[in-house]
């Protein structure tokens, strides 16, 4: 079945689907009983370094060259140009549930083992987030987390769209997954965005740090205005890994960052932890998904 969606894999987009990168993410993260948040193959002092090259040496080529492409396409000039066009325009105005079904024409046709849709993990994430007791706009934050991947439908690369997040127009971290392919980034030639800050003064705050673009970034802006700020921050930054599992880029942080980035950390393993074959009755729940959103948004958004 051709979808709108489905562009790859391609040159410009390597993965069989978008899913493939959360798949990597989570064999980086795997969930361990008792595990500290920051822990991982990258800074678990109990992990061995062998651990880590384990993983890089293991790592899909698909998987591989969808981080070089990332990696090297991620520039400062690339951030503004996509801020510019997706940010500044005025969009058309639709249902937040409207977005979550346009959201769901995202078909992974690569994998027949998988029958789960995008609705089915925002679904599978909100309901373990309810499921602990959380307050309704932690659920909510579960429920629209991902649906910045409608940039795919917009015919984003899957570079733009999903990975690890990182600032742009500073030195980037050695912790960020496979930093060698950082070399082919135009970026590292302008001595001025090497520095430990880069165009930024430290402790400027993320909210002045032009991130890599993609799904986080979009999702945020589109709601930002109607969500607390708790919320506001697991979607811009629920796929910042280098800095709410790996601890970097605090340099650049201010005392806003250092409070609500718990939350960030709170969030994560909603994300990656409920991911179960089994999908959520989506028929059934929806009037109480369709209450949530009511309570906190207008009938319509600019999407
Ligand atoms: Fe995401
Ligand atoms: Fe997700």
């Amino acid at each position: 079945m051709i979808t709108p969606g489905k562009t790859s894999p391609d040159e410009n987009n390597p993965l069989e689907s978008i899913e493939e990168w959360e798949e990597d993410v989570l064999r980086r993260y795997p969930e361990t009983e008792g595990q500290a948040p920051t822990k991982s193959v990258f800074t678990d002092p109990n992990k061995k370094q062998e651990e880590f090259r384990d993983y890089a040496s293991t790592t899909r080529d698909s998987v591989r060259e969808f981080y070089r492409l990332n990696h090297k396409y991620q520039t400062v000039d690339f951030v503004k140009q996509k801020r510019e066009q997706y940010l500044s325009l005025q969009k058309p105005k639709k249902s937040i549930w409207s977005a979550l079904e346009y959201l769901n024409t995202l078909v992974d046709d690569s994998d027949p083992d998988t029958d789960l849709s995008q609705i089915d993990h925002l679904m599978q994430t909100a309901e373990a987030i309810r499921a602990d007791g959380h307050p309704r706009w932690f659920v909510l934050a579960g429920l629209l987390h991902d649906v910045g991947k409608v940039l795919c439908l917009y015919g984003e690369p899957q570079w733009a769209v999903v990975g690890d997040t990182f600032p742009v127009g500073c030195a980037y971290s050695d912790k960020i997954v496979f930093a060698e392919f950082f070399a082919d980034n135009p970026d590292s030639l302008v001595p001025e965005y090497q520095t430990k800050c880069g165009i930024y003064a430290e402790g400027c705050g993320f909210d002045n740090v032009l991130m890599s673009w993609g799904h986080d970034e979009y999702i945020y802006h589109a709601t930002k205005d109607y969500l607390p700020l708790e919320a506001q921050y697991m979607l811009r930054y629920h796929s910042f890994y280098p800095a709410h599992r790996e601890g970097e880029y605090t340099h650049l942080m201010d005392d806003q960052d250092r409070e609500y980035f718990r939350w960030v950390n709170e969030f994560n393993p909603y994300d990656l932890y409920t991911k179960s074959s089994e999908p959520p009755n989506a028929k059934e729940l929806r009037p109480y998904y369709e209450d949530l959103i009511a309570e906190f948004f207008p009938a319509e958004v600019a999407w």
